[in-house]
């Protein structure tokens, strides 16, 4: 049987977003994929802004930074290949250490994970003795060692009420921060990183899209500056507001993230109108069905984090965890 009929299955879930020649190419990939999770005993961990054929045709568990964490914890799979950046990948490996992690693009990176090293946080330490230090999942293993506890965009007020302190250092993200602070009692230090696909979003693309698209409802990631959640309807992690949609069921709705958020969403909800000035995550598209192959065939590129900082970096992870 050909590729695209052994796969038509798989292709029905998303044939509103990808054509059926594009399938076509996808199709042979998405086979071989399959057969080789069974083989190795793998599981395929795919972010929210992964693009459609990954997110509906190879993945096993898709979600937000917090989702992909708790999963990879818990799975039994010997192999895990995670469909995303690199930080997402190391988060895994500090939870399920004697699994295999793989990383299909070594090069698959993050703005906010690059803005920020070890020796920047051993710094605002001796800066703000005392003060507890919120690290973003978005980071290295080496800054989360120096952390106190981290979170997610889905979980970080939370976090940050959980510490029953009124000032935290909060890094690396200025605008998660500030809107973070926005919202809570606690008085948040920020620091000077940024996301580089939700920083280009404004306020004005916000009034552009409510003039052009009447009854539009706005979402939008806090990792958007401030000004921007301030005029959305609704702010919350990749999860939130693909629950958001799922609940709400809004007839015309723009997503403020990432392009695939819409694409996959929009898959299984062709009645809903997606308007789309989205900003596309250069990090995240480094990832692609064959370079998914290819970290199966070879198992390859295998993550690994030196074992002295990665106690640390679990220990500020599993109090993440830990927090209800
Ligand atoms: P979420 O944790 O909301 O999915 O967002 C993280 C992010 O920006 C991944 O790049
Ligand atoms: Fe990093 Fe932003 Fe890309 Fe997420 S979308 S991986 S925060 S650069």
């Amino acid at each position: 049987m050909n590729a695209f009929l052994q796969t038509a299955q798989l292709y029905d879930k998303v044939r509103s977003v990808i054509l059926p020649a594009e399938w076509s190419e996808f199709a042979p990939d998405v086979d071989a994929i399959l057969a080789l999770k069974r083989e190795k005993n793998a599981v395929i961990l795919a972010h929210n802004y992964q693009t459609p054929e990954i997110f509906h045709g190879v993945a096993d568990i898709v979600g937000d930074s917090l989702a992909l964490a708790r999963e990879a914890m818990k799975t039994d799979a010997e192999v895990i290949v995670l469909a995303g950046v690199h930080f997402m990948a190391e988060t895994a490996k500090l939870l399920n250490p004697s699994r295999t992690v793989l990383i299909p693009d070594l090069r698959a990176g993050c703005s906010l994970a690059e803005s920020i090293i070890a020796q920047d946080v051993r710094l605002l330490r001796q800066r703000w003795p005392g003060v507890p230090i919120v690290t973003y999942v978005n980071t290295s293993a080496a800054v989360k060692a120096e952390s106190d506890i981290c979170c997610t965009s889905g979980n970080a007020k939370k976090i940050v009420e959980s510490l029953g302190v009124p000032k935290v250092i909060m890094l690396p993200d200025e605008y998660l921060a500030q809107n973070i602070a926005r919202e809570t009692d606690v008085e948040v230090i920020t620091w000077a990183g940024h996301c580089e696909v939700h920083e280009r979003f404004s306020a004005a693309d916000v009034r552009q899209v409510r003039a052009g698209h009447p009854g539009v409802v706005v979402l939008a990631h806090p990792e958007c500056p401030p000004e921007v959640v301030a005029e959305a309807d609704f702010a919350g992690s990749t999860a939130a507001m693909a629950d958001y949609v799922e609940r709400e069921r809004p007839g015309r709705v723009v997503l403020m993230t990432e392009c695939s958020m819409s694409d996959n969403i929009a898959a299984l909800h062709p009645e809903i109108e997606f308007v789309r000035p989205c900003n596309l995550c250069p990090h995240m598209k480094r990832i692609t069905l064959p370079k998914i192959r290819r970290a199966l065939e070879t198992m390859s590129h295998e993550v690994t984090i030196d074992p002295a900082v990665a106690e640390p970096a679990r220990r500020a992870v599993e109090r993440m965890l830990a927090v209800h």
